[in-house]
This record gives C-alpha cells, sequence and structure tokens, in this order.
C-alpha cells in the first residue's frame, strides 16, 4: 500500500503525518522551533530551523514503517512569510511572518495611496500587515541592500518545497496572501509586482495545490530516507490544507481552526469577495475559492496566559476548574490582541487587555476569559460573513485549541452554531497528505479524497440558555475595543 507524507509548517512547530492510502494515520511527530520577536509586534523565524526540524523529524517519522513505499509529500504551510534567498540559494533575513506587525505604513501607503479599491480590483484583497506585499516595500525601505540581493521570493512551505525538489513553485492558495495574485484569474498581477519592484523572475510558478511540481532530489531522498522519485504535491496554505483535512471543499462549509492564528475558512465553488474587504478572499486548495477571517492570537492566547503568566502547562486542570455554572457568567472579559488583530479590524496598534476584574475575580476567570474572548473574536468573523448573506449553520473545528471539549462548548455557544468535530484534528497536514494523494493519481479529485477520507466522529450542539447568556456578553466585548481605539493609537506612538 502506498504512503503519504503530510508536512504542518506551523508557526510554533512542524509537524510530520504519515497516512497510508485509505487515510490511516499510521504516525506524527512534531519539532519545536523558536519564534523571534525582536520589538513588540514584530515577528520572524529563521527557514534554516524549518530544515532542521524536517531533516530531524523524518528519520523518526518513517522509523518501523515502510519507507519505499512512500509516493508523495503535501504540505500545508503557515502563509503570508516572506522567505528571500540570493543568487546562491542563501535565505537572505530571518522570514517575517505574518503576525508581524511591522508595516503598518506600507499598509497605510498601499491602502491609502495606492487605493484600497485598486487593491481590490487586482487582488481581491486590501492590504493588511501580516499579507508579503507590504513586507516587500518594508524591506526596500528599511534595507535596500537585502533587497537588492533578492533572487527568488518564496513563502515558508515553498521553501521547503525547494528544498525537496528545487523546483520554485507557489500553489494559488499560499500566493493569495502575498497580495501580487490576481485571485480571480489565478495569474501574477504585474501591476502589483511593479508597485512592489519585483519582477516576474523573481517570483515563483504557479500551481494548483494538487498539481505535482517535481520528485524529491536523490541527494534529499538519501539524507531523508525516502525512495526515490516521490512526488511532491504544490501543498498550500495552512488554512486551505486545513479546510481540505476537515472536509470543506466545494460549496458553501466552513471550518474554524484555533492554531496559533483562529481562522474562520467559507469554501466556495465561484469567486467572491467582500465588498467591504473585512474577509480575505483567497484561492481554495480543490481548485476553487474561499473567504477567510484571520486573527492573530487564538491559541496562543491560552498558551501565553498558560505557561508564560501561570507558568503551567497542565491546560487540563486550569480548565477543569472552569465549571458549567460558570458559563456565561464571567464577568472579566478579555481582548485577544497580543498581537495587534487582523480581521476585521485590521489594526497593528491594538493590544491585549483584561477588563472587568474586582477584588473576587478568580484565575479560573482570568483563564475562563482567554477562551471566551477568543470565540467572541472569532465571531467577529462570522458574523462578517453573514453580513454578507452567508448562513453558517455548523462548522468544521480543528487545531490545537479544538483538543479542549471546554474551549469546543464556548465556542459553539458564542456562535451559536453546531461544531463537527473531525475525526483528526491534525488540518493541515492531514490535508498536505491528501493533496499528495491526488497529485500521485490516487484519488481523481480534491473533493473525491475528502468525501472517502473524512469523517465527523463527533458534534457539539449548541444550548439555547447558553447562547443567549453569550449573545449579551458579545454585545458588552463588542464595545470594548471602539472604546479602547484611540488609546491604543496613543500609546503606539509613545
Ligand atoms: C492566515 C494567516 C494565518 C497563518 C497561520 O491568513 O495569516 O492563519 O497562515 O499559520
Amino acid at each position: 500500500m502506498k504512503l503519504f507524507i503530510g508536512i504542518d509548517l506551523g508557526t510554533s512547530s512542524m509537524k510530520l503525518l504519515l497516512m497510508d492510502e485509505n487515510g490511516a494515520i499510521l504516525n506524527i511527530v512534531s519539532r519545536d522551533y523558536d519564534l523571534e520577536f525582536p520589538r513588540p509586534g514584530w515577528s520572524q523565524q529563521n527557514p534554516e530551523d524549518w530544515k532542521k526540524a524536517l531533516f530531524d523529524g523524518m528519520p523518526e517519522l518513517l522509523d518501523g514503517f515502510d519507507a519505499a513505499s512512500v509516493a508523495g509529500i503535501g504540505c500545508g504551510g503557515q502563509m503570508h512569510g516572506l522567505v528571500v534567498l540570493d543568487e546562491q540559494d542563501n535565505v537572505i533575513r530571518p522570514a517575517i511572518l505574518w503576525n508581524d506587525g511591522r508595516t503598518a505604513e506600507q499598509v497605510e501607503y498601499l491602502n491609502n495611496v495606492i487605493g484600497r479599491e485598486k487593491l481590490s480590483a487586482l487582488t481581491a484583497n486590501i492590504a493588511f500587515a501580516g499579507f508579503t506585499a507590504p513586507k516587500i516595500l518594508w524591506m526596500r525601505e528599511q534595507e535596500p541592500e537585502n533587497f537588492a540581493r533578492i533572487a527568488k521570493i518564496m513563502l515558508p512551505k515553498d521553501y521547503i518545497n525547494y528544498l525537496l525538489t528545487g523546483v520554485h513553485a507557489c500553489d494559488y492558495s499560499d500566493a493569495s496572501g502575498m497580495l501580487l495574485l490576481d485571485v480571480e484569474h489565478k495569474c501574477w498581477s504585474e501591476e502589483m509586482l511593479s508597485i512592489c519592484g519585483v519582477s516576474r523572475s523573481q517570483m515563483p510558478a504557479l500551481f494548483e495545490s494538487y498539481d505535482c511540481i517535481g520528485t524529491v532530489k536523490p541527494d534529499i531522498a538519501a539524507a531523508l530516507g525516502l525512495p526515490a522519485g516521490v512526488k511532491v504535491a504544490a501543498g498550500a496554505g495552512d488554512n486551505a490544507a486545513a479546510a481540505i483535512g476537515t472536509g470543506i471543499v466545494g460549496e458553501g462549509g466552513c471550518n474554524i481552526s484555533l492554531g496559533t492564528s483562529g481562522t474562520v475558512f467559507i469554501s466556495s465553488r465561484s469567486f467572491g469577495v467582500d465588498p467591504h474587504n473585512a474577509l480575505h478572499a483567497f484561492a481554495h486548495a480543490d481548485g476553487g475559492w474561499h473567504l477567510m477571517g484571520c486573527m492573530l492570537s487564538a491559541a496562543s492566547c491560552n498558551k501565553w496566559l498558560m505557561e508564560d503568566i501561570l507558568r503551567t502547562d497542565d491546560y487540563a486542570a486550569e480548565q477543569a476548574a472552569i465549571t458549567d455554572d460558570r458559563l456565561g457568567e464571567n464577568h472579566v472579559c478579555f481582548l485577544p490582541y497580543l498581537m495587534g488583530e487582523r480581521s476585521p479590524i485590521n489594526d497593528t496598534n491594538t493590544r491585549g487587555t483584561f477588563i472587568g476584574m474586582t477584588m473576587d475575580t478568580t484565575r479560573a476567570d482570568l483563564v475562563q476569559a482567554v477562551l471566551e474572548g477568543v470565540a467572541f473574536a472569532i465571531r467577529d468573523s462570522v458574523e462578517v460573513a453573514r453580513s454578507l448573506g452567508i448562513a453558517i449553520p455548523s462548522s468544521r473545528i480543528c487545531g490545537g485549541g479544538a483538543k479542549s471539549a471546554l474551549w469546543k462548548k464556548i465556542m459553539a455557544n458564542v456562535l451559536g452554531i453546531t461544531l463537527e468535530i473531525p475525526a483528526s484534528e491534525q488540518g493541515p497536514g492531514m490535508g498536505g497528505a491528501m493533496l499528495a494523494m491526488v497529485a500521485c493519481g490516487v484519488y481523481p479529485t480534491v473533493e473525491a479524497a475528502c468525501a472517502q477520507l473524512v469523517h465527523v466522529s463527533s458534534v457539539v450542539e449548541p444550548d439555547a440558555e447558553l447562547t443567549a447568556k453569550y449573545e449579551k456578553r458579545y454585545a458588552q466585548f463588542k464595545k470594548i475595543y471602539p472604546a479602547c481605539k484611540e488609546l491604543f493609537a496613543a500609546m503606539a506612538k509613545e
């Protein structure tokens, strides 16, 4: 039986997943790496660390399995990160990541001088600090010597694919988040390339996510313990890959990912743009398109509170104190804007905030406020989708945060929807392996692979009484950011 490898190139770790062609997950290994915050709101990572994670993790992934049966590899990667290589293929500077907020000035220039309408007409999107184009402009202005050395521009997972195959490629779902792609027609926007001062020759060749871009180079295959001729799929941005892994393909389904970021992903067969550009309009990895809202700090807010502030890694013990009777009754509220925020408010200055504490506020109230604050911010994106007439009666859910039964219950009730829990929460890794199966011809289409391989194992239904309580809390939550916005802007200038 053929085997496939899915790579989830995440922000805090790389996960490698080994799957057989019937969808059985045989092994998962994970390698953590550092995230650098050189200044408040800045975020970068060394692509060499991703390479190390890949080479270090692969032997353990394959240990005890028939490596000779591996037929394909597919990667779902953190989106938008700017990876730049020189003529000799050296990484020029650390990758500037999707949650980096250093480009406020470049975003201002793109949205207000080039203009939102023009950007939206060219790319179906406006500029957000995390997108790749503003980073290129930042580099051109702030690091002209580095900028002059750029031979190749790529996204994080494309660096992995380049290491594997030597092919400089990108798929449409990930390329959508660069603000350089004409998303509707699936080609580079020459005008956007020229606005950013880059040429077509620096950009990767474009593919559908399920296309085969090449095979693993012989020396790399030998170093990784892989057989000759393993095919590499173009892969996808992690959210599109996660949607494949949870079976959200074709028309109208929704997937919520509770990872370092939090996303609401709405799949569509046809191209469409949010007229206010609050939701991103990107290509999907099934050949179609999607709308997406992305919050910058989701499960990472919980990780921050647990590990950096409360100094514990026993998440379950902390959550055990939050009994059912406390849900909807918390008077502490949390704004989850620890890295600023993208969807829908697009504000790099905004910050995390606890509000409403009294002398009887407990540790558990703060833990609960963080879980609820993230759910409220996810609801902000769901509300934008609803305002466009998109019905979201239910959603799949994946990502590290989805392991918590309590968080799923809060989420279902804050959103007032049914959550469908896939048998595996390994969204991007599973999606990557499935894209590799299509690239190898095991399944004719991504939709066929999903129909065969993705199963819902349980559902979480909202409770009418609790949903009503959360409705009131959400109304309060929505007032906090507008009340603090000017203050955050003033604080950012200090
Ligand atoms: C999506 C986004 C994040 C990253 C996280 O637009 O920026 O979800 O892809 O990995």
